[in-house]
Parts: C-alpha cells; sequence; structure tokens
C-alpha cells in the first residue's frame, strides 16, 4: 500500500496532539484515504526537551533537511509567530507539498498571498484549525456559501478568555490565576497577551471575514478590547444583575462595507452565548436563506484541535491527489532563509 508522508512543524500542545491522533486513528485514515498516513519528520526548536515520539522523527532547527526528505506530501504547520513559519510554508508550496496551518496570526497576515501560491503550485491549504479549535467552521462556511450570502457573523472565538472569564464568575480565581490555568491546559498562546488583549480573535475575525465576505475590514478600523479590564467585582457586579461578561467578535456587511469589532460584552439569559462557559466557542452565522444557525464547541486545546488539523488532512488529500512522487527540487530552503541556523 502506498504512503502519505506527512512533516509537522513543531510538537508542542497542537503538533503533539496531531502526532497522537495520526497514529490513534490511522486505520480510520487508511480507510479513508486508502493510503497510510505516515509522520515522516517533525520540527522542533529545543533538542532537550523530553518527548515521548518515535526515535529517528524529529529534527531540531533544521528545515532544509525536511525539504530534503525522499518523499513529502504534507507538511502540518504547529509552531508560533508569522516567521520563521511563513518562509517554511511557501517553500514547502513551491516543493510541492500540501500544506495545514493552525498558526492564525501568521495566516490572518499571510492567508491570501499562501492561498495564491498553492493555487499556482496545485497543491491544497488548510486552515480549519485556524478558527475556533475544533469547531469545523471553515468546512461549514464554505458548504453554506455555496448559495447562501452571508449577512453576519458573531463568534466566541477565544477559548483562553472566556476560559478566565468563567474560572473568575465560578470559582472566584482570580484574573493571574485563570490565566496560569489556561496556560496549564493548553490553551493559551505562547504569548498569552495574544489572548487576553484580543489579538486572536482578531485574527481569527479576519480571518472568517475573508471566507465569508471575500475581503477585510481595514484593520485599523476594528474595535478590539481583550478582557484585561474585565476585574473580579465587575464580574460579580454583572452577575447579581443576571449578566455575564462575553468576549464577543462581530463581523457585519452594511452596504458596500464590513463592519468588525471584537471586545467584551454583557449578555443575558436570553443571549444564545450566555451559556457558552470554559473554553468552549461558540459561533453564529446569519445568512440569507437559512437564517441563524449556532455552532459550539471546545475552541481550544490539544484533541480538539487535533480534530481540526486531521479533517484538513482528509481534505487536502481529497481535494487534489498528492503528489507521493515529489521529489526534493531546487526550492530547498538555503542557510540565509533558515534565521534560526542549525542548532
Ligand atoms: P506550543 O508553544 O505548545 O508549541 C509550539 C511548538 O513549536 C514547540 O514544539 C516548539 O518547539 C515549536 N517551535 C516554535 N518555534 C519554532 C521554530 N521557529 N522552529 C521549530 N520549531 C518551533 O504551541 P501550540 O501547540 O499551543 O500552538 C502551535 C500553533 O497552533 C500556534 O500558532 C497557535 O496559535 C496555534 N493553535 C493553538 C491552539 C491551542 O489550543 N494551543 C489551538 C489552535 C491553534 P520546542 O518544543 O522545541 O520548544
Ligand atoms: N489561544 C487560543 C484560544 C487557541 O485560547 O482560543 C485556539 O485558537
Amino acid at each position: 500500500m502506498s504512503v502519505i508522508k506527512v512533516a509537522i512543524l513543531g510538537f508542542g500542545t497542537v503538533g503533539e496532539g496531531v502526532y497522537r491522533t495520526i497514529q490513534s486513528h490511522a486505520d480510520e485514515l487508511t480507510a479513508v484515504l486508502g493510503k497510510k498516513v505516515e509522520v515522516a519528520a517533525v520540527l522542533i526548536k529545543n533538542k532537550h526537551k523530553e518527548r515521548e515520539i518515535r526515535e529517528g522523527v524529529l529534527v531540531t532547527n533544521n528545515f532544509a533537511e525536511i525539504l530534503e526528505l525522499p518523499q513529502l506530501d504534507i507538511v502540518v504547520e504547529a509552531i508560533v509567530d508569522k516567521e520563521p513559519t511563513f518562509t517554511f510554508l511557501k517553500k514547502a508550496i513551491e516543493r510541492g507539498c500540501h500544506i495545514i496551518t493552525a498558526n492564525k496570526e501568521m495566516f490572518a497576515h499571510h492567508g491570501k498571498e499562501l492561498l495564491n501560491l498553492a493555487e499556482e503550485n496545485h497543491v491544497t491549504l488548510g486552515f480549519e484549525a485556524t478558527v475556533a479549535g475544533g469547531i469545523p467552521v471553515i468546512q461549514t462556511l464554505r458548504q453554506l456559501l455555496k448559495i447562501n450570502r452571508v449577512q453576519q457573523i458573531q463568534g466566541i472565538l477565544n477559548g483562553t478568555s472566556n476560559f478566565i472569564l468563567t474560572e473568575m464568575r465560578v470559582k472566584k480565581q482570580s484574573f493571574a490565576e485563570s490565566l496560569l490555568s489556561a496556560q496549564v491546559n493548553g490553551y493559551a498562546e505562547a504569548d498569552p497577551t495574544n489572548d487576553v488583549e484580543g489579538y486572536d480573535a482578531f485574527y481569527k475575525t479576519m480571518i472568517l471575514s475573508r471566507i465569508a465576505f471575500g475581503e477585510e475590514p481595514n484593520w485599523q478600523d476594528v474595535e478590539r478590547e481583550g478582557i484585561t479590564s474585565i476585574t473580579s467585582e465587575l464580574i460579580e457586579t454583572a452577575e447579581k444583575l443576571g449578566l455575564r461578561f462575553k468576549h464577543i467578535a462581530s463581523l457585519t456587511r452594511a452596504g458596500g462595507s464590513i463592519k468588525a469589532s471584537v471586545k467584551p460584552v454583557l449578555v443575558g439569559n436570553e443571549h444564545p452565548f450566555y451559556h457558552v462557559e470554559g473554553v468552549e466557542n461558540a459561533v453564529n452565522v446569519f445568512s440569507d436563506i437559512v437564517g441563524r444557525i449556532t455552532l459550539q464547541g471546545p475552541g481550544a486545546g490539544m484533541y480538539p484541535t487535533a480534530s481540526a488539523v486531521i479533517e484538513d488532512l482528509v481534505y487536502v488529500c481529497q481535494s487534489k491527489p498528492v503528489k507521493s512522487s515529489a521529489t526534493p527540487t531546487s526550492t530547498s530552503i538555503s542557510e540565509s532563509e533558515n534565521p534560526q541556523g542549525k542548532e
């Protein structure tokens, strides 16, 4: 039986979850794809960390080694920051690999360019994991948009923020204690400022805007506020009034323009997001034929995110055949393009 060879960039919460899920769901993947999926390499930064991983698969700080694998069909990216990620993914696409990314910051900034490059190179780019963790919101929108016209989207898009607000209210924990729990659970970004100041939800909102409306509002015009101003006292007062703080992203197409905001909002019991608690995310999509649909589920964490990546693995394989014969080409990364250098 032929084999689909996958490289995973990163072995943190997401990368490890993907690695484990490829092993635990090997039979299902083989049944759906008609080929065995094999992890050929995993890129990491720190060779001193203890890891539960097959011998010989780890590559430390040397993306060129991954690009030079004799067969490489799919690159799953689960590292952090815009660079060197963007450079790595361009090289992988030029080599003829399908790409799956979980990195919303990178994708919000460079998604358009990567999608164009993928089209030019006849490969597919999956980015389901960039928005709302395990909820299949991108695939749902793609399906919905075949005929429906989307008018508005509202969502709780940051699991860490919703988790912190819930912990502060239910367990009466401080902001700092609640953030620490989110970090321990693997929900928070490497730099949690992205979560608690609303940047992560902002990036997700821009990705959704591009899918739903084909364009984004001007980033400078988007109201962005995180949850750092929401104190325990405010949460308690709101609760006495039957209200809860929810960090809500909103996108509306009005006339020729798109209005967007990402900020904490007080909602009452009648609001569809009132009962969305902990790390859960929720997305309301309003479209002209169907009306409102609501998607809800785990918005962060190892296995919910792995689920989105594995769904993408099937999506990219089924959208265009994997180029199993793809061999290393002149696109190999040069020393100057590998900003980390070799450890
Ligand atoms: P972690 O911090 O847990 O893991 C990051 C991994 O990437 C580590 O293995 C790290 O190596 C490796 N890494 C970082 N930079 C480099 C580099 N330059 N070269 C090689 N390896 C590198 O992050 P997460 O797994 O939580 O997140 C990964 C990505 O997925 C992020 O973009 C995040 O926004 C996104 N995401 C995260 C979700 C979550 O719930 N955590 C959900 C959805 C998306 P080492 O282990 O050696 O330090
Ligand atoms: N840090 C992100 C969150 C991970 O808490 O929502 C999922 O994108």
